[in-house]
Parts: structure tokens; C-alpha cells; sequence
């Protein structure tokens, strides 16, 4: 173990230099840079290093560390993206000044209540039952496009078809009683083991396996989460616009959605409800469908909230094993002190939604309550994709997967971008540092979203107008009538440049 400790436990400032009191270890799991923005990030939060506190130059920390100084520059680039800090041109590099308070919160300050109801026992009963509203589905007619920007599909091109089929007909050889008998509802240990593994260094989220659920996708999991949380009349926060799959399953259950429009850094925190007990959904780390990022301020200020009011935050991190800029971003669940958070991941697009595969995290006080939940509902997942998904992750070839097929998105995304800039100039773009899909605000004097999809559409291209793509809009004003949504993972770099040369061609004509 090599241990570099410099200074004491609290930051020293001498003569302008300052110490940062940082113990690497190189026997840990997580690399040099990821354990010096954890540990930097851990002395903001923890109120150690405050807003505008001087931080060592990149050069100063790398020889106070013995690390290199790229390894120094990529930790403190995170810490940048994700608003810990800013640097000054000239000056230095600071704690960032606008975290609030909040952000000092230390853990346990909690509101401990007990779970909310378990289940809707007929308090309801009389009212008129929610009209039953339902998610768009990709639409098989469309497969005869000549290209189609569908949001959010995968490549099936790219499905890990050999590895997967060999460690089915691994488990199936040993499968003993495995078919033929139930197991856990909260699913397969190994798998939720890999799973917990994956998502500490993967999104910051550091949670036992015993926190996990595995769900038929997050789709299941909006529904386990809804069944015990939500209750008619009860209130349910939304982003404005949001994602229909989740907002409906809300509804369907008798909440009152609550739309909150989201702005460049994610949802206005301002406009949060003052009521207990309500469940906010969101999607911090790639807005869906604007593609946006949340602030840091945005998030402490959430979950802050969230305490407040004895709310619970569903985290929808559905594309995020996606980004093109920089490291990835830490979740909202990975600075959830008072677990108010519950996270939920998907296997439908790093793998596919063919598996129906994905997992919730729940806060510790409410394991108990998901699981019999789960139960309830369908008494678990299918044990033989389960067992696949667990070989797959543990034996290293899942990371090896997320690896390749996110060097080949990422070109996707550039075909993408490059193409629209050729067609069409200059382009206002969303939520092109992660994800699977962009959006692209229409400039004046083009027709609207929707009319650009009958275009493309007529012309053998197909684009989404909001509302094609599963977004709910809670506001005819938002302007949102103005976005159209690109997928581009599911098409190859000629097919990205062929199907926006049709488009462009189909929007001229
Ligand atoms: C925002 C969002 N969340 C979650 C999902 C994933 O759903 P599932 O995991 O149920 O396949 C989707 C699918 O398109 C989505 O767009």
C-alpha cells in the first residue's frame, strides 16, 4: 500500500499553497483519480473545504501526491463537471461558491419516518378510476424505413449474442431445480452482487447488495416503487415535460401529477411542491427527453427537499452507462445522505429491452417493504437471464461490452452532429454528452417537430416530435413543439449521414 498523506485532516493554506490531506491507496478498487475527486468531493460535502476555498494547482497536487498530473487534471475535471469546483483563468482553481448550505448536511439528519402506506387499501374506493393512459412503443412499421432515429433503442447489431448464449447453456446444464422451483423475489444474489459492484465506481452509488431489487426494467421498477409509495390523491412531482412511461404509471395509481419544467440545468427546484410525502421522479443525469444535466446545486437543493417534506426521489438513470464528455457523473442517489433516494437502473439499453432486466435500490428502510412487494406483484424475475447477466458482469466481459459499444456510440453521436452541421449550419443541440439520443431545437422559420416528422417520415426517415418519442408535455408554451429527438445508436455511421441527407433533402423539397 503506497499512502500519501499530506497536511492535516482539514485543508492547509500556506503562503498561497494549499495542502489537501488525501490518503491514496493503490490496493483500492477505484483508480488514483476517482479516489482523489471522491475524497475532495467527501470534504466539500462534509462543510471541510468551503465555497471559494483555494485549491492546489493541478501541478501542486500531482507532486504533494506522487501521481502523475494528467491523473490530477482528470479528477479535478470531474469535480468541474459536476460543479464542485470552478477555476478562475489566472487565478486558481476554488471550491465552487454556490452550493448551498444544504450541501453540508451530514448523514442521519434525517426525518426517520416509517414507510409510507404499504398499499392502497380502498381509501380510494368510489373514486372514478384514472384513465388508463399508456407509453408509446417503438412502432413496428417502421422497420421499413430507410433510416430511423428512433429514441432509445439499442443495436442489435451489437447484442453480445455469442457470450450470452454460452452462459446460458452454462446455467442450463446446472441448473437443477433452479426452473422448477421460486427464489427470492428480490432476485438472484450474485447478480445483485455484480450490480452493486458496477455501481459504485460506475455512478458513485456505494450500496449493499441487500439494497437491491431486480426488476423486470425500470418500467417494473416505476410500478414497485408507485405500489407502495403512491396512494390516490397523493402527490407525484414530474419533470415538465417528462418521461409518459413512469408519469403514467403514477397516474394510474391516483396521484396528482405535479409537472416542474426543467430549464439548462435540469428541474427547477424552485418550484417544488410544499407537501409531505410525495414521490418526485426524475432523470438527473440525462433529462428524458430534453437531455439536459441536473446542477449540483439543483441536486443538494432536491434533496434537501426531499428531507423536508418527507418526500422519496425515484432516480431514473435509464442511459447513463453513455457519456461522451468527460468521466462519468455521479447519480443523485451517490450524494443521498438521508436516503431519500431511490435509484433505478435498466439492462434494456446497455444490453436490451428484450431482457427485461433492470434493478432498484432502496433506501435501507424500505428493503423490507420492496421485497414483499415484489412478491406480490409477480414473485420475482426469471432465474436463467438473471444467472446470464451475473456470469456475464462477473466475468468482466459487461464492462468490457459497456466499453466497446460507448466508443461506438460516441462516433455515432459525431456522424450525428457532423451530419446536421452539414445539412443544416449551425445547430442548437441538447443532451449530446450522454446518452442515445439528442435533441435538436428547430430554428426559426422551420416547420414544427411534429410537421418535420411527416416529412421524414414520408420521405423514409424517421425523426421524433416529442410526444412520438414518449414525452408527456404538461405546457402548450414550453416551446417543446420546437424539439425533435434523434436517436442515432441503433444506425451506423452511413446510415446517420444518409437518413439526415434525406431529411434535409425532404425538408428543401
Ligand atoms: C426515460 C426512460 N426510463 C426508462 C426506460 C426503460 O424502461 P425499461 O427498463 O422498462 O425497458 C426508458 C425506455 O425507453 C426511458 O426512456
Amino acid at each position: 500500500m503506497s499512502i500519501a498523506t499530506l497536511g492535516r485532516t482539514s485543508p492547509v493554506i500556506r503562503s498561497g499553497h494549499v495542502q489537501l490531506s488525501i490518503i491514496l491507496r493503490e490496493s483500492e478498487k477505484s483508480t488514483l483519480q476517482t479516489q482523489i475527486f471522491d475524497q475532495i468531493r467527501t470534504m466539500i460535502l462534509n462543510g471541510q473545504l468551503r465555497g471559494d476555498d483555494p485549491l492546489p494547482t493541478t501541478r501542486e497536487l500531482s507532486v504533494q501526491l506522487g501521481v502523475s498530473r494528467n491523473t490530477a487534471v482528470l479528477a479535478y475535471e470531474r469535480l468541474i463537471a459536476e460543479g464542485y469546483i470552478r477555476t478562475k483563468p489566472y487565478v486558481g482553481t476554488f471550491v465552487s461558491p454556490d452550493l448551498p448550505d444544504t450541501a453540508f448536511l451530514s448523514a442521519g439528519e434525517t426525518t426517520a419516518t416509517p414507510p409510507p402506506m404499504q398499499v392502497t387499501d380502498g381509501s380510494g374506493a368510489g373514486e372514478e378510476a384514472p384513465h388508463l393512459r399508456t407509453h408509446r412503443l417503438a412502432d413496428p412499421n417502421r422497420r421499413r424505413l430507410a433510416a430511423d432515429f428512433w429514441v432509445g433503442r439499442p443495436d442489435a447489431r451489437t447484442f453480445p449474442m455469442k457470450a450470452w448464449s454460452q452462459h446460458i447453456k452454462a446455467r442450463l446444464k446446472s441448473a437443477g431445480s433452479k426452473l422448477t422451483s421460486y427464489s427470492d423475489p428480490a432476485g438472484l444474489l450474485e447478480l445483485r452482487q455484480a450490480i452493486a459492484k458496477h455501481l459504485a465506481p460506475a455512478r458513485g452509488v456505494v450500496c449493499d447488495p441487500e439494497q437491491i431489487i431486480i426488476v423486470g426494467g425500470c418500467q417494473d421498477g416505476f410500478n414497485l416503487v408507485g405500489r407502495l409509495l403512491v396512494h390516490p390523491g397523493s402527490t407525484a412531482v414530474v419533470e415538465s415535460p417528462c418521461y409518459q412511461g413512469a408519469a403514467f404509471v403514477l397516474e394510474s395509481l391516483g396521484a396528482k401529477l405535479h409537472p416542474v419544467p426543467i430549464d439548462r440545468d435540469g428541474l427547477d427546484v424552485t418550484q417544488l411542491p410544499h407537501v409531505n410525502g410525495a414521490v418526485a421522479y426524475v432523470t438527473p443525469s440525462h433529462q428524458y427527453p430534453v437531455g439536459v444535466t441536473m446542477s449540483l446545486q439543483r441536486r443538494i437543493e432536491l434533496l434537501s427537499w426531499a428531507t423536508q417534506y418527507d418526500a422519496y426521489i425515484m432516480e431514473d438513470d435509464y442511459d447513463s452507462d453513455f457519456r461522451f464528455v468527460g468521466s462519468p457523473l455521479t447519480a443523485l442517489k451517490g450524494l443521498d445522505r438521508n436516503e431519500r433516494v431511490i435509484y433505478l437502473g435498466t439492462f434494456s439499453k446497455c444490453m436490451g429491452p428484450g431482457l427485461r432486466l433492470g434493478y432498484v435500490v432502496a433506501p435501507r428502510r424500505l428493503v423490507e417493504s420492496f421485497r414483499r412487494m415484489k412478491m406480490l406483484m409477480n414473485n420475482g424475475q426469471s432465474w436463467l437471464e438473471q444467472a446470464a447477466m451475473a456470469d456475464f458482469m462477473a466475468s468482466g466481459e459487461f464492462g468490457r461490452h459497456l466499453r466497446r459499444i460507448r466508443q461506438l456510440y460516441r462516433e455515432r453521436r459525431d456522424a450525428l452532429l457532423g451530419a446536421l452541421h452539414k445539412h443544416f449550419g449551425e445547430c442548437e443541440v441538447y443532451g449530446e454528452q450522454a446518452g442515445m439520443h439528442l435533441v435538436w431545437k428547430l430554428p426559426e422559420g422551420f416547420p414544427s417537430a411534429e410537421e418535420v416528422e411527416a416529412k421524414g417520415l414520408a420521405a423514409g426517415v424517421g425523426v421524433c416530435s416529442l410526444a412520438t418519442g414518449s414525452a408527456l408535455r404538461f405546457d402548450k408554451n414550453d416551446g417543446a413543439d420546437r424539439l425533435l429527438m434523434l436517436g442515432f445508436v441503433a444506425l451506423s455511421e452511413k446510415e446517420i449521414e444518409d437518413g439526415i441527407a434525406r431529411l434535409a433533402g425532404a425538408l428543401k423539397g
